[in-house]
């Protein structure tokens, strides 16, 4: 898909607020490939189209998950998790986008995972550190992501946060997002 389409699908799609989010995580995902030597093309589509599905009705989005064999542990939750799988599986099935790596960076953005490859990583912090982010502790992992330039403890660091706000709020955390927890812990420098 070309740039220029995948922000027609996005801002026809979504309310204004949102497109230009995801368009400051496109932005924010390059310049973060210029740094660790990912494919801005892939950074740039995935961190435009990641957001796609965070509106779309939970009933559709458990359709979506049955219909397309996804981990039926995503029953267990809802959009603020589904809407990372469900785009990826829209991109790929209705909208062309077959790329791996693209569909594993939209599909695991919200959740994270073990194992992530670059340009999956890049699209997991830049939608956490993208400029208008103001969240508590934003800034140290923006100087851990730009100035120590180490994306594993960025991640680390995210995703840690992440768990902390849903088991202070009783939460439950998937499945994959614990395991993203232990495999950054273990590699993270
Ligand atoms: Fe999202
Ligand atoms: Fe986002």
């Amino acid at each position: 898909m070309k740039h220029k389409a995948a922000i027609t699908l996005v801002k026809d799609k979504l309310p204004e607020k949102r497109y230009k989010h995801s368009k400051r995580v496109a932005e924010t995902a390059i310049e973060m490939a210029r740094i660790y030597g990912g494919d801005a093309n892939k950074c740039f589509l995935a961190g435009i189209l990641h957001d796609f599905s965070k509106y779309d009705e939970l009933g559709e989005m458990y359709q979506y998950v049955t219909n397309y064999k996804l981990d039926p542990e995503l029953l267990s939750f809802k959009a603020e998790v589904l809407h990372g799988p469900v785009a990826a599986v829209k991109m790929r099935e209705e909208h062309g986008i077959l790329d791996e790596e693209i569909y594993q960076a939209i599909m695991n953005h919200t959740t994270g995972r073990s194992h992530m490859s670059l340009n999956e990583k890049i699209i997991y912090v830049a939608d956490y550190i993208e400029p208008k982010r103001s969240q508590p502790g934003v800034d140290q992992i923006r100087d851990i992501v730009f100035e120590e330039k180490n994306l594993d403890l960025a991640i680390y660091e995210i995703t840690k946060a992440n768990v902390l706000h849903l088991v202070s709020k009783d939460r439950a955390v998937y499945h994959r997002t614990v395991e993203c927890l232990n495999y950054y812990n273990m590699v993270k420098e």
